[in-house]
């Protein structure tokens, strides 16, 4: 189990659920402003699927919140080596130009309950969504743009997400953007028939 497991509900965070809620807090003003405000619109136009995690014992505390979206591997255009890392398990006859993945486009754990293991648990669990044999949506890796900071980057790098790009000027490279400017997030996966 686990402490969101054990002591939360999982529910979509909608408006409705942040008037009945304390506003939600992960340290990250971005993150906190989408999940205050406008959970509501992405869902609206199909773009994302927020959701919360609130005690069973105090249902006005969000503990964390995430969003989901269908996304696209697309290999065609990365360095050759970087293909073939991302390639290597699957079988050759079944290699494609893009393969089906869920992107975590958000997720923040409330700064009263950092720390403490939760984000690790929540990854968990959309591993176990994605891998569900009720999604009707087949689903091979989970894709995050990481926040470039060294505490979200350890998060997901403890968490077995490997970067798509070695370097960022690699990455910088693919997404054409100057050598200069400063790159605000990394591009990871993690392949979810891995062997843990
Ligand atoms: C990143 C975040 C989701 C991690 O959630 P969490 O519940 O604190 O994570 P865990 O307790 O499972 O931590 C696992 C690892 O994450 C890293 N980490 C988390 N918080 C950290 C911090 N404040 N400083 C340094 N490393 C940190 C550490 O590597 C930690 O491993 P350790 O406990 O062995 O040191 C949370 O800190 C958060 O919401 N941050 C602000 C928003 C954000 O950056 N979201 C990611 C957007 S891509």
């Amino acid at each position: 189990m686990g402490f969101i497991l054990e002591n939360c509900n999982i529910s979509p965070l909608t408006a409705e659920v942040v008037t009945q809620c304390n506003p939600f807090n992960c340290g990250d003003e971005d993150l906190n402003d989408f999940f205050n405000n406008s959970t509501d619109n992405y869902q609206r136009e199909l773009l994302g699927k927020s959701y919360c995690c609130r005690l069973i014992d105090n249902p006005t505390t969000i503990v964390a919140a995430f969003t989901l979206s269908n996304a696209g591997m697309d290999t065609r255009h990365l360095p050759g080596s970087r293909k073939k890392q991302l390639i290597k398990p699957i079988p050759r006859e079944k290699h494609l130009s893009s393969y089906p993945a869920a992107l975590v486009g958000r997720l923040g754990v409330s700064a009263d309950f950092n720390c403490k293991g939760i984000g690790t648990e929540l990854l968990r669990i959309i591993r176990a969504w994605a891998k569900d044999s009720n999604n009707r949506f087949a689903c091979r890796f989970l894709t995050v743009d990481a926040y470039n900071n060294a505490a979200t980057r350890s998060f997901y790098e403890k968490n077995g997400f490997i970067y798509l790009f070695s370097s960022e000027q690699q990455e910088k490279d693919y997404i054409k953007m100057p050598p200069e400017q400063e790159l605000k997030t990394r591009l990871m996966y993690f392949d979810l028939l891995r062997v843990a």
